[in-house]
């Protein structure tokens, strides 16, 4: 969704722009193209995207600032006015692909699922075998929404008792006697999908940098999140929602003593959505939701 991104964005104001979720540098590259006086902090907490993406930028010279870290860190430990913010969430193709890194379902993959390379930090393996059943279950209720929840993590003890968890193929065959022959692709989705959030303290992650980046940003600055998940999206609507209200005094009192003013604007009343070439092209912008806010002069 490069062309709805550089719409809100409007690099050709100019100004310092912050790529939380580089990738492989697609957002951010169209950003330096679309914007002569635009630059760019693109920060990526996964090493390996920042070198790939950090050749391909290599000959914007010092109009990129590269950074790996993760997206909420390098928000709040930075004070540079932001023209723009951009956080396009969630894991890239590149990840997916990459069989060691364990995101995906496909046999034999390593249940691993983290973004960043923090040493001795728990992966989606340690997770099964460690958590209690109540927090698994947990973690397929609100990040998976799966209403047998409390079944599956009974199920995940059952077998951890047996064998621990170590390969996708471990998980699959929990998921395969969980389901039945009628399980598809999108319930093994969306039980991978819970973990990697939960491996990740995602939704955590990104309330801290959408408070950070608000804070950053200039007046009339603008804000831009893609997200794939309902959760995270709820999460950008309701904050965009908020900053965007006058008064956020509880109904009982009697006179305002808020902030009194809206911190700014929505720029999307519905969430945007990819087109359907995009959608042909690449499947994964099927749940892209695109929201955009405006800060106030
Ligand atoms: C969907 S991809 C971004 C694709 C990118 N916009 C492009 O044009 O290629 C998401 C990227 O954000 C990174 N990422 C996800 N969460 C992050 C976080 N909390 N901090 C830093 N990077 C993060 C992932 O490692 C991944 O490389």
């Amino acid at each position: 969704m490069v062309a709805e991104v550089l719409e809100h964005l409007r690099p050709e104001r100019g100004g310092l722009y912050f790529d939380g979720t580089l990738g492989g540098g697609g957002h951010t590259e169209a950003i330096l193209r679309a914007g002569a006086a635009a630059s760019v902090i693109a920060v990526d907490q996964d090493m390996e995207a920042l070198k790939v993406a950090g050749l391909r930028l290599e000959s914007w010279g010092d109009r990129v600032e590269l950074v790996n870290a993760n997206f909420a860190d390098a928000a709040e430990s930075d004070e540079r006015p932001l023209a723009g913010a951009l956080l396009d969430l969630g894991v890239s193709s590149h990840q997916l692909d990459e069989a060691e890194r364990g995101f995906s379902f496909r046999p034999g993959t390593r249940l691993d699922m983290r973004m960043s390379a923090v040493p001795g930090a728990p992966t989606a393996a340690d997770l099964l075998n460690d958590w209690s059943q109540g927090d698994l279950a947990d973690v397929f209720y609100r990040y998976g929404e799966e209403r047998g929840s409390r079944r599956l993590a009974a199920a995940v003890v059952r077998r951890r008792g047996e064998r621990r968890f170590s390969t996708s193929d471990d998980l699959n065959e929990v998921l395969d006697r969980f389901y039945g022959p009628r399980i598809t692709v999108q319930d093994r989705a969306r039980i991978y999908q819970a973990l990697r959030i939960a491996v990740n303290d995602e939704l955590a992650v990104l309330e801290r940098a959408l408070v950070a980046l608000r804070e950053r940003l200039e007046s009339a600055g603008v804000f831009v999140v893609l997200s794939y998940h309902s959760l995270e999206d709820r999460i950008v609507k309701d904050a965009f929602r908020e900053w965007s209200r006058e008064c956020v005094c509880p109904p009982q009192l009697p006179v305002c003593r808020c902030r009194g003013a809206a911190l700014g604007k929505s720029l999307t009343r519905k969430p945007v959505m990819a087109g359907e070439d995009e959608v042909s092209a690449n499947t994964r912008a099927r749940s892209a939701r695109l929201r955009a806010w405006k800060k106030a002069v």
